[in-house]
C-alpha cells in the first residue's frame, strides 16, 4: 500500500537520491530539500521506503508542481497519479483554484499523466530546457548548436467538489 505525505527531514536524502537519477544538471541537495521541506511537497512511501516524490510551490490560489518523479523500479503501478490526486486535495483544502506545471515537449510518460489528470496545455516556452541528447526524440530538439528543449506549460482547474 502506498502511503503519502508530507516529507520529514529522514526522507529527504532518500527522494534526493531518487531526483539526481533522473536530471542531467540536478538542483544541490539544499535546494531540493527546501522545497521538500515547505510543508506542501508530499513523499510517496511503500513498506516504509520511498517510492515516489511530488515538489510543489504556492502562491495565492495557484500551486505549482515544481517536480514529480517516481523510482524507476515502481514506475506504472499508479503511484504518480496518487501524489497528484493528494495535491489537488491539499490545494482544494487549501482555497486554491489553479494548479500549473512545465514539462519537457518529448516526455511523453509525463505529459500523458498530466493529460489524463485533467491539465490542459496553455502555452509554450520556446529554448527553456537544456536538451537531452540522449533521448529518444533528438527532432524536437530546435537549435542543434546550442541544443535546447521547448518547455510545455499546463493548467489544470480545481473543481470545488472533491472529484478529481
Ligand atoms: C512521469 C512519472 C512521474 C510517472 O510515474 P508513474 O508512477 O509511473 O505514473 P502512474 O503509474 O501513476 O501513471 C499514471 C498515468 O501516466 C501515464 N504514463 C505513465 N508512464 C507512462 C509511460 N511510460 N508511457 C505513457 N504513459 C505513461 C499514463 O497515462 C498512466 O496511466 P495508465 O497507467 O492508466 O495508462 C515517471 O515516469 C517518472 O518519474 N519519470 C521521470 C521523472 C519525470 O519525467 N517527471 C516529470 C517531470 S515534469
Amino acid at each position: 500500500m502506498v502511503v503519502v505525505s508530507p516529507f520529514s527531514n529522514a526522507d529527504v536524502e532518500a527522494a534526493y537520491s531518487i531526483f539526481k537519477q533522473e536530471r542531467i544538471n540536478p538542483w544541490s541537495l539544499e535546494t531540493f530539500e527546501k522545497s521538500a521541506l515547505n510543508d506542501i511537497s508530499l513523499v510517496a512511501k511503500s513498506n516504509d521506503a520511498i517510492v515516489g516524490y511530488i515538489l510543489l510551490s504556492s502562491v495565492l490560489d495557484e500551486t505549482t508542481i515544481e517536480d514529480i518523479t517516481v523510482d524507476s523500479t515502481q514506475r506504472r503501478k499508479g503511484i504518480a497519479r496518487i501524489l497528484i490526486a493528494s495535491s489537488f486535495d491539499n490545494a482544494r483544502a487549501a482555497g486554491q483554484e489553479h494548479v500549473f506545471l512545465e514539462v519537457r515537449e518529448s516526455n511523453a510518460s509525463a505529459i500523458h499523466l498530466y493529460r489524463s489528470s485533467g491539465f490542459e496545455l496553455i502555452g509554450e516556452r520556446k529554448n527553456y530546457y537544456e536538451a537531452e541528447l540522449d533521448r529518444q526524440h533528438p527532432e524536437l530538439v530546435s537549435n542543434k548548436s546550442s541544443p535546447r528543449e521547448n518547455a510545455l506549460i499546463m493548467k489544470k482547474v480545481l473543481s470545488p467538489l472533491s472529484a478529481n
